[in-house]
């Protein structure tokens, strides 16, 4: 069997050059590169905690990183519940972290 070492110019699978692109999260701009998912872009940019619990408020993340968990819902271009770890991100996104407080009991409703 004869070796298969190429120079990495000519190897083929090579990835080009990367394209760089902006998004906003919660208005702050955040640079990555076209491929990247939307949670990895917010993670390089530093933010952690892409939505808060409804209960108590707790920060929540990635965490599977495959679609199952659901802990990463951002709210991307006005559109809610987006999981960002199943989204690629395209230039000019603007993201939105989450917080959806549980409403209020009604008047009277000890239940
Ligand atoms: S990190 Fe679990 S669904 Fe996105």
């Amino acid at each position: 069997m004869a070796p298969r070492l190429l120079a990495a110019g000519d190897d083929p699978v090579r990835p080009g050059p990367s394209t760089p692109l902006t998004i906003d999260v919660d208005g702050e701009p955040v640079t990555g590169i076209r491929g990247q998912s939307l949670a990895g872009v917010i993670l390089a940019g530093g933010t952690l905690a892409l939505r808060r619990t409804s209960v108590h408020g707790g920060p929540r993340g990635v965490f599977c990183g495959i679609g199952v968990c659901y802990d990463c819902l951002v709210e991307v271009n006005g559109q809610r519940d987006v999981r960002s770890c199943q989204r690629r991100a395209a230039d000019g996104d603007v993201v939105r972290t989450q917080y959806d407080p549980l409403p209020e009991a009604p008047e009277g409703d000890h239940a």
